[in-house]
């Protein structure tokens, strides 16, 4: 059955794979992009996927959510059936102690990281809640686990997304009754991330897992912190 995915962050690596799949398979997709590159806008063009609606979203700037009600009422009586949150401040990883890192770089990682999709679900929510389907991917890292090991857990990216994983957690709960099935989601290592060797997933493997996650996903599971495998991270 044909669905509509509400993607974020789709400029590059896995989001933008999922973007190509789901539109090869003949679903919707509203994809957001941060800057609007013209290679990208071109290649995502509405000539080149009719199914396909690109939209503009910075978390960080704060008309960015009005922008974007009046661009979801523009296209009409549409219901959104996924909402994969990918977009995220994502610099290559901090090592600077706690105490020396700027308040104001925490400020920037929970807008982006934590808040901004717990505000950006406060305006499409709206839109799935006549969907069969009603499901909600938070993408967190695999940082927050205690279990990673040799990897720096607590800087701001990572403190940020362990932030978003009680959203998630949260959500299904406050959700459940609606029929909302909400996990926190880790995508496994995949080439273009930091730190990666040749043994790392292509972008499009890890689109496609991801996406078999992503169907097969039950009210059973939500809440859960499952990784590209369906394995639990939860403690
Ligand atoms: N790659 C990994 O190693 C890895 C591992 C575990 C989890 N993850 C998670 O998987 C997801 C995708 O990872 P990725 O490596 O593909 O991330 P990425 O390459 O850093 O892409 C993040 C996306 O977010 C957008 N973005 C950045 N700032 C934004 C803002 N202020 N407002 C809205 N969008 C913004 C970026 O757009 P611009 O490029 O235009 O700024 C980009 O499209 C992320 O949630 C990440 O935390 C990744």
């Amino acid at each position: 059955m044909k669905q509509t995915f509400f993607i974020t962050g789709t400029t590059k690596g896995v989001p933008l794979a999922l973007v190509k799949i789901l539109l090869s398979q003949g679903h919707r997709v509203i994809a957001t992009v941060h800057h609007r590159q013209p290679e990208i806008q071109a290649e995502l063009s509405i000539t080149n996927y009719p199914n396909l609606t690109l939209l503009h979203l910075d978390f960080t700037d704060n008309t960015t959510f009005l922008k974007l009600e009046e661009d979801l009422q523009r296209l009409g009586n549409i219901v959104i059936d996924v909402f994969i949150s990918h977009a995220t401040l994502n610099k290559p990883i901090e090592s600077e102690p706690l105490l020396e890192t700027a308040y104001t770089t925490y400020v920037k990682y929970f807008q982006v990281n934590t808040l901004g999709p717990l505000e950006l679900l406060k305006v499409i929510k709206p839109y799935m809640v006549r969907s069969q389907f009603k499901k909600i991917i938070l993408t967190s890292s695999a940082l927050n686990d205690k279990n990673s090991k040799g990897q720096v857990r607590g800087n701001p990216y990572t403190i940020a997304k362990a932030g978003l994983s009680l959203i998630a957690f949260q959500l299904s709960e406050e959700l459940k009754q609606e029929g909302f099935i909400v996990i926190s989601y880790y995508p496994g290592l995949h080439k273009g991330c930091d730190g990666t060797d040749d043994t790392a997933m292509e972008v499009e493997e890890a689109a496609g897992a991801e996406l078999e996650l992503v169907d097969g996903l039950t009210l059973e599971q939500s809440g859960l912190y499952l990784d590209h495998r369906g394995n639990s991270l939860n403690r």
